[in-house]
C-alpha cells in the first residue's frame, strides 16, 4: 500500500442555511464577505438546492451557502451547531492577522449586536492569559442565523514536525507579542496517545 498523497491545506466550507436572505445579510453585511456567484434552487444540476459562492480572500470561494426555495428549506435548529449532537460541522474558523485585528472584530461584532458566545479567549494550557484549553490560538465564537457557528481567530500555533510539539520559537515570540516575557512559560508538552 502506498502512502496517501498530500494536501495543500483545508480551504472552503459549504454550509446549509434555513433562510438565505438572513444568511446573506449576515455574511455579506456583518462579516464582510463578497458574493462571487449565486445560483438559485433549480439551476444547480438536478439538485434541489441553490448555491451561493462567497469569498473573504482573492479566491473564488472560501464559503458556500447552500439554500432551498423560501419556505421549503430546513427548519432552523433549536440549538446552534456548537451544542448540537447532530453530525455535521461543529464550527468553521476564519483567520485574522493578529490580536489587534481580533480586537477590531470583537468591537465590530458588539457594535452590530452579534452575540459573542465564547471569547475572545486564548486557548492555551501554558500562556499566562490562557484559558486552559488546548489548540494554542486566540479565538472568539459567534453563530449565524441558522445556528452554524463561526470562529474568528489569530495566532494559530506553528508545530514542530519532528517533536509534534508547539514550535518553541513561535511560542516565545507570541508571548512577547502579547506583552509577556518570552520566558514566562514553556510550550505545552507534546501530546501522547
Ligand atoms: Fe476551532
Amino acid at each position: 500500500m502506498s502512502a496517501p498523497p498530500s494536501f495543500m491545506g483545508l480551504q472552503h466550507a459549504a454550509i446549509k442555511v434555513h433562510d438565505f436572505e438572513a444568511a446573506k445579510d449576515f455574511y455579506v453585511n456583518k462579516l464582510g464577505f463578497t458574493i462571487s456567484e449565486i445560483y438559485p434552487p433549480g439551476t444547480v444540476g438536478d439538485f434541489p438546492f441553490g448555491l451561493c459562492f462567497m469569498r473573504c480572500t482573492a479566491l473564488h470561494h472560501d464559503l458556500n451557502l447552500i439554500f432551498w426555495p423560501e419556505g421549503e428549506g430546513p427548519e432552523p435548529p433549536k440549538v446552534r451547531s456548537f451544542e448540537s449532537m447532530q453530525t455535521g460541522l461543529h464550527h468553521i474558523a476564519f483567520q485574522v492577522e493578529d490580536r489587534s485585528a481580533l480586537e477590531a472584530w470583537e468591537a465590530h461584532l458588539k457594535e452590530e449586536g452579534i452575540e459573542i458566545f465564547w471569547g475572545p479567549s486564548i486557548h492555551s494550557p501554558k500562556h499566562p492569559e490562557g484559558d486552559g484549553f488546548w489548540g494554542e490560538n486566540h479565538a472568539l465564537y459567534i453563530s449565524d442565523p441558522s445556528g452554524n457557528c463561526v470562529e474568528i481567530f489569530c495566532d494559530m500555533a506553528i508545530m514542530d514536525p519532528y517533536t509534534n510539539r508547539v514550535n518553541e520559537f513561535w511560542f516565545r515570540d507570541r508571548l512577547a507579542r502579547d506583552g509577556h516575557p518570552s520566558t514566562a512559560a514553556d510550550p505545552p508538552v507534546a501530546w501522547k496517545p
